[in-house]
């Protein structure tokens, strides 16, 4: 009798497409026994910021680790906050590699632990796999115009100088046919997909509940931060509830709020946060429009499903512009 060494067996394993799937070991006795001492069922986080990307998901981070009872986990070093463990190649690390990232701290007050991973909110696989291991999990979401999203996206691959984004226009980035070069339809697809709001929030809540989804107007996020920081806080039950009044100022010179620091002193985002790019071109927003339009009006039915009193003004003015 012969085998195939591990790794064939395992690259043959994952080929057949058996799902692995971390399910939480604090659900189950037996599992805590034979758990490893050194682990903790306190370890995990017990709300998620799910994204999208370019929503305004730094800036909800920064608000969130301001407060003296909430911690994220420590930085990765290849995705900086950001651990992107239930989407892509991370999850095949294992759930101690997930798991590290949040380090027992004694004798803290930061009894709520959260992650943020942008790319989670359109992950195929994601909504199955975080509520395998963290059902009881909250779920935070941003969302703003997806026409502006899109737009937004684009501006921070050009910044980041990617050779796509600086050679074609966005109006030709999101026009792309389906037979244009691979790398012209992937940045498309980075641009759109994302903003089909209604489509990803239907699969995570195939798994979650819509108590456990709170779901936050970016526009609301940049312009009233201190009324959502409180909003969310009441969602996830935090007492006492700091008060963000104190700690988050407006600032002229970068045109969003910022942490207060030292009474006069503001620490605002870095520049690859709030930047400066031309408006979008009349020809790109109304294809954007038109793009959209079948996506946004699900979402205003999802909203409603979901027993949302407000519409959020850039909802409406999607659908009433059309
Ligand atoms: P732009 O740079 O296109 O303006 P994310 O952190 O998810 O990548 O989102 C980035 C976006 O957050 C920025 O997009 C900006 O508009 C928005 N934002 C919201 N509140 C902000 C704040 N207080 N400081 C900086 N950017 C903020």
């Amino acid at each position: 009798l012969s085998s195939a060494p591990p790794v064939v067996l395992a690259e043959k394993y994952f080929q057949i497409n058996i799902l692995l799937m971390f399910q939480n070991p604090c659900h189950d006795v037996r599992h805590i026994r034979i758990w490893s001492h050194n682990k903790s069922c306190e370890q995990l986080p017990r709300f998620l910021v799910i994204g999208p990307q370019k929503t305004g998901t730094t800036a909800l981070y920064a608000f969130l680790s301001m407060h003296p009872n909430i911690s994220s986990n420590i930085p990765s070093p290849e995705t900086f906050e950001e651990i992107q463990f239930f989407n892509g190649r991370n999850y095949y690390r294992g759930l101690s590699w997930y798991m590290d990232f949040f380090p027992l701290v004694k004798n803290t007050t930061a009894q709520f632990l959260f992650e943020k991973s942008a790319t989670y909110f359109d992950g195929e696989l994601v909504p199955k796999r975080a509520h395998a291991l963290l059902q009881h999990a909250k779920l935070v979401t941003i969302l703003i115009s997806p026409s502006k999203r899109a737009y937004s996206w684009y501006q921070h691959t050009r910044a980041h100088g990617d050779p796509i984004a600086l050679n074609y226009s966005f109006y030709d980035v999101i026009s792309a046919s389906d037979t244009a070069p691979k790398v012209l339809r992937d940045l498309r697809n980075r641009c759109l997909n994302p903003g089909k709001y209604a489509q990803h929030l239907e699969r995570w809540l195939t798994y979650y509940t819509p108590q456990q989804l709170h779901i936050i107007d970016g526009d609301q996020l940049r312009s009233n931060p201190i009324e959502v920081m409180d909003q969310l806080q009441k969602f996830l039950k935090i007492t006492p509830v700091f008060n963000y009044s104190n700690h988050l100022r407006y600032d002229p010179k970068k045109g969003f709020f910022c942490q207060v620091l030292n009474g006069d002193h503001t620490k605002c985002l870095g520049k690859g946060k709030g930047r400066l790019y031309q408006p979008m071109e009349e020809k790109a927003y109304k294809l954007l429009q038109r793009y959209y339009l079948s996506h946004n009006t699900a979402l205003v039915k999802l909203l409603r499903r979901l027993g949302q009193r407000t519409v959020p003004q850039w909802l409406k003015d999607a659908l009433t512009d059309t």
